[in-house]
């Protein structure tokens, strides 16, 4: 007999990045420009050996090899809201601490949040574009995305905002929607940062028209700056986001190491907070409590500063690298734009607008053809996706094969 399936079950797609990989797979001589890895090059092997061998020579019980806490380790949360509160002035680290949990990845904590606040049917305001992960999880749970509007710059577009929250008003929709989304730091995929003013902008707008729900800002690249952090506080301190349910994110893979899989939230609700603690205790009662133990020997040594001061400039030096070859392979002449980025890993490409980018497009054949891999913007939009725009990563790639990859990708481009 075939098994029948739940409503979540029903609704289950294969993740995007599997069907890219899947391309990958059928050309060995692909270069992929499209999944968000870190660079292998400069993950802190030596760091991590000092952190395990150090875990073993402690004296007593081995309790880093035993189960730990839903919540996660105290001493590793106490430290995170330390490093919080030095590039949050005005944050608490002791109230900070007591209101922070430790995920699997910051991936696990987006879905606990949506678990905890919303049922199928019900609406979340994204940025435009967003982080595509998260928009395929809304999917899945039958949650539907609306993007906030943006300007010609990209930025938020709070009159246009107002407009489209008094509309959904007027629609009878406000009480279907459930949070406000939102990658703050050199995004996933734009590689840009929301400034001060839209992010006041936002706050005052969306309390304007009553529409104060939980807010998640996902800081995931906030650490991966290259030259100077980004300037603009988080939502736990601007008095403008006082008032809404806050539920900030943050990692330790892009900074450290993705494979170690930690991340944390810090959410200022309790409610909110002990509803998705109870999720989690359904999911794993508690995420690898070794894996949270190296974290735990890295922090308290210097470890991630010392491994930052390695992983920042080597990505800064591959965006420079991926950017120079693509504008000497001519792509700017064809009608292409895109910004370089200040942190992060991603360049977001805009092609001109009657070019077709997307997944099941004659460019993205002939790109994996080619043997270059990229992810298609549209895949990056809560609603009304544009054909013309191109994720590029330079995380996994050396500087001489982004060269290569990029005088592919613009030799299609030059085609088309
Ligand atoms: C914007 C953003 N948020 C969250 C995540 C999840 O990261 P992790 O689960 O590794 O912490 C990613 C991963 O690529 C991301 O790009």
């Amino acid at each position: 007999m075939p098994a029948v399936f739940s409503a979540l079950g029903r609704r289950a797609r294969p993740p995007t990045i599997a069907r890219l990989m899947s391309l990958a797979l059928e050309n060995p001589r692909l270069l992929s420009l499209a999944a968000g890895f870190t660079d292998n090059r400069t993950l802190p092997v030596a760091a991590v050996r000092a952190a395990v061998t150090a875990l073993a020579a402690q004296p007593g019980e081995p309790e880093w090899l035993q189960y730990g806490s839903n919540a996660g380790r105290p001493r590793l949360r106490e430290l995170l809201a330390a490093r919080l509160a030095t590039q949050e002035p005005g944050l608490d680290p002791v109230a900070t601490r007591d209101r922070l949990f430790v995920t699997n990845g910051s991936q696990q904590a987006l879905y606990l949040a949506m678990q905890a606040l919303c049922d199928p049917g019900d609406l979340v305001l994204v940025d435009r574009p967003s982080y595509f992960v998260f928009l395929e999880l809304l999917t899945g749970l039958g949650v539907e995305a609306r993007s906030l509007p943006v300007d010609a710059a990209g930025k938020i577009d709070a009159p246009a905002l107002g407009a489209l929250l008094g509309t959904m008003k007027t629609r009878g929709e406000l009480g279907r929607l459930k949070a406000v989304y939102f990658v703050s730091y050199y995004s996933n995929p734009s590689g840009r940062s929301l400034d001060l003013v839209e992010k006041n902008a936002l706050a005052a707008t969306l309390a304007a028209h009553g529409a104060v729900v939980p807010v998640i800002e996902d800081a995931a690249y906030r650490e991966l700056w290259f030259a100077a952090p980004h300037p603009a506080p988080s939502v736990l301190t601007l008095p403008a986001w006082e008032k809404f349910p806050r539920l900030y994110l943050s990692t330790l893979t892009k900074p450290f190491a993705s494979g170690l899989k930690v991340g944390w939230g810090v959410c200022t609700d309790a409610d909110w907070l002990a509803r998705m603690l109870h999720t989690k205790g359904h999911h794993d009662f508690g995420t690898a409590n070794f894996n949270q133990a190296v974290c735990e020997q890295v922090l308290a040594t210097g470890g991630l500063e010392a491994q930052l001061a390695v992983s920042r400039p080597a990505y800064a030096r591959k965006m420079r690298a991926l950017h120079a070859a693509l504008v000497s392979a001519g792509l700017p002449a064809r009608g292409w734009h895109w910004r370089e980025a200040e942190g992060g890993l991603y360049l977001w490409l805009e092609a001109p607008a009657t070019l077709d980018t997307g997944l099941d497009s004659a460019f993205c054949r002939a790109c994996v053809e080619a043997g270059v891999l990229y992810v298609p913007g549209e895949l990056c939009f809560g609603d009304d996706a544009p054909k013309n725009f191109v994720r590029l990563s330079y995380g996994v790639l050396a500087e001489p094969e982004l060269a290569e990859a990029a005088r592919r990708f613009a030799g299609v481009a030059a085609k088309m």
